[in-house]
């Protein structure tokens, strides 16, 4: 067993190399699959922490810490920045112009990294093996998928990963089990009627007419047809049709997503997407064409004895944080695509400074509260704890 004074002591005598590593990882945000600076330079901190870092195509790197184990937990980071020209005015401000860590990623990969100093420091107590796994392009929900493919979960039984989010205050933290975080789907509708002018709207089928409809229509689906203790969401985000006032349009284009936690929600709105497009051009005498891409990823949906067993071992080591029920979040992540090959956990991290103005993720004065990062830091090291108890008691589980 590993004493938790020592791995506290620890944890606080490191900050400021958290902050350090953090840095410079703002400095040089990348999009998806062009982190080439960041993969080099999180090579280069394993290696001087002893860690043989192991590439990854074409970005992104693993890495081991630990004794040969039949139980190998997966560490989950991801790297990638966004298109976001960042406002903060930091002194430490992207380098990159047009792009910036703006969800907090930078404070993901340090938090990874401070992890793997003091797990690589401790290393002859580890009892399960530990696989760092700094993950690209999250943000275009590919990357997980492209990890997965080099098999990089093969010989991983459970896994964690954690974001950082700033409208959750420094100090609250949520390990908890169940749906988490949703399943997004996106549509394209293409409604064809038959232009004309617009003072003869009977020689005509007008499409803005059928996309108005459409809008309005599928703003019954989750309120009239989905259980409403499971939630789920229906936006459309564009809507475009026709060129001018004295012009009826042959053609309008829609686009939206769709959100839900559960697979029977998720393809009830598809059913009900493509019905109501083909009804409605239909009833107007138009036609449709749908393009409906289903699941760019699973909902994120935590292991419910992982989840308890994590929480209860970041407790130890976070006494002053508040562990909180967030409620799960219409937004999407890739990490889901792990859980459907193992359990996995994934926490929500408070980053947001009281004291200061806080802006959402996304956003171009997107800051983190530096505090959070030995949160970020001590849910891993926990989540190795909670593996090494796993190992220990060996209860009878679907690993
Ligand atoms: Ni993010």
């Amino acid at each position: 067993m590993i004493d938790e004074k020592v791995l506290i002591q620890k944890i606080n005598e490191k900050k400021e190399i958290f902050v350090k590593n953090r840095r410079m990882f703002h400095r040089i945000p990348e999009l998806g699959f062009e982190e080439r600076k960041t993969t080099e330079t999180i090579c280069e901190k394993l290696s001087q922490i002893g860690i043989e870092p192991i590439r990854l195509e074409p970005t992104g790197v693993v890495g081991y810490i630990g004794p040969d184990s039949e139980i190998t937990i997966g560490l989950r980071a991801d790297i990638d920045g966004l298109s976001v020209k960042e406002c903060t005015g930091l002194s430490f401000r992207s380098e990159h112009p047009g792009k910036m860590h703006a969800c907090g990623h930078d404070g993901h990969i340090a938090g990874l990294l401070g992890a793997a100093e003091i797990l690589k420091e401790m290393e002859e107590r580890l009892t399960v093996r530990v696989k760092l796994i700094f993950q690209p392009s999250e943000e275009n929900t590919l990357g997980a998928k492209k990890v997965m493919e080099q098999g990089v979960l093969d010989d991983v039984a459970m896994i964690f990963g954690l974001h950082l989010f700033s409208d959750m205050t420094t100090g609250v933290i949520s390990v908890e089990e169940g749906p988490r975080m949703a399943q997004t789907d996106r549509f394209f509708i293409d409604f064809y009627g038959k232009g004309g002018h617009a003072g003869k709207p009977h020689q005509c089928v007008d499409a803005t007419v059928m996309a108005a409809d459409f809008v309005m229509s599928v703003q019954t689906i989750v309120s009239r047809e989905v259980d409403p203790a499971q939630g789920a969401v229906v936006t459309i985000g564009s809507l475009h049709s026709g060129t001018q006032y004295n012009v009826i349009s042959g053609k309008a284009t829609v686009e939206g997503t769709c959100r839900s936690f559960s697979e029977n929600v998720a393809s009830h709105l598809k059913e009900a997407i493509e019905k109501r497009a083909g009804a409605i051009a239909e009833y107007y005498g138009g036609s449709a064409e749908v393009q409906y891409d289903y699941g760019s990823h699973p909902p994120v949906y935590n292991d419910e004895m992982f989840s308890k067993m994590i929480q209860s071992e970041s407790q130890k080591l976070l006494e002053d944080r508040t562990f909180s029920h967030i409620p799960s979040m219409m937004l999407g992540e890739d990490f889901s695509w792990y859980q459907t090959k193992v359990p996995g956990v994934f926490a929500f991290v408070g980053c947001g400074n009281p004291q200061k103005e806080v802006y959402p993720n996304h956003h171009p004065h997107f800051d983190i509260d530096e505090e959070a990062l030995s949160d970020a830091v001590a849910l891993h090291i926990a989540a190795v704890m909670a593996a090494m108890n796993f190992e220990a008691e060996k209860p009878e589980y679907n690993l």
